[in-house]
């Protein structure tokens, strides 16, 4: 398998043996799978396949996002880190001199990060509320970027709240939006059109893309703070 640097550094991609075009990132604790997935070896590294259908930012990815601001080095507020699918691409991305500040509500789902991070200690997980950003304000420094995945119909608010508390000057915004989660009742383009005015209140809107076909009725915007 010949394993090839994306253009997103922290990202790689090859072609599989079906011909389709894959992506992965190298695996930060060798040995260890976090979700069921695949691994490769090239050149006496170990790789994980970020699958896109289990990851919305691996299926922005693979859509053709232009901006991914989620660097080697990159501190990182992640919020609706669930059990650490998507999170543990970006630990890998972003390597042991960068951070991942992990935040979730359910305690259930909490403890299966725990074992998680262990090994992967560049993972922070903090039980907590991201609607009440005060509540973790002893955990989390200013970061390079915000990753929200939290499903709620207040997402966009959310993303505003926590940036105004712990993001940098011209810091990245990342935002999935679930339609459905917002307003049933709508179609998910006035959905995606109210959201982005709404983020576009507090940031500059630097892109936004579908996560179709790999999840129905979803967008990823990505903002930036000014
Ligand atoms: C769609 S899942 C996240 C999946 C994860 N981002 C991934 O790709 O691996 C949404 C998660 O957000 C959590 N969540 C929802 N509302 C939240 C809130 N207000 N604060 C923190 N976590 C929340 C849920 O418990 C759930 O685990």
């Amino acid at each position: 398998m010949r394993i090839k640097p994306h253009k997103f550094p922290g990202v790689f991609t090859f072609v599989d043996e079906d011909g389709s075009e894959k992506i992965a990132t190298k695996n930060l604790v060798p040995g260890q799978k976090v979700y069921g997935e695949r691994t490769v070896k090239s050149e006496g590294e170990e790789y994980r396949i970020w699958n896109p259908t289990r990851s919305k930012l691996g299926a922005a990815i693979l859509n053709g996002l232009k901006n991914f601001p989620i660097k080697p080095g990159s501190t990182v507020l992640y919020l609706g880190i669930a059990s650490g699918t998507t999170a543990s691409h970006v630990s890998d991305i972003v390597d042991w001199k960068g951070k991942v500040f992990g935040v979730e509500f359910s305690p259930r789902v909490l403890r299966e990060l725990v074992p998680l991070v262990e090994e992967r200690r560049n993972i922070v997980p903090i039980l907590g509320d991201a609607t009440k950003p005060e509540g973790y304000r002893a955990l989390v420094p200013k970061v390079d970027v915000i990753f929200e995945d939290v499903a709620q119909p207040s997402q966009a608010k959310i993303l505003i709240d926590n940036a105004r508390a712990y993001l940098k000057s011209k810091g990245y915004g990342m935002i999935s939006i679930k339609s459905r989660s917002i307003d049933v009742t709508k179609e998910p383009e006035q959905v995606f059109k109210e959201v982005e005015e709404e983020l576009s209140t507090y940031f500059e809107i630097v892109e936004k893309l579908s996560l179709e076909p790999y999840e129905k009725d979803h967008a990823l915007f990505v903002v930036r703070k000014p």
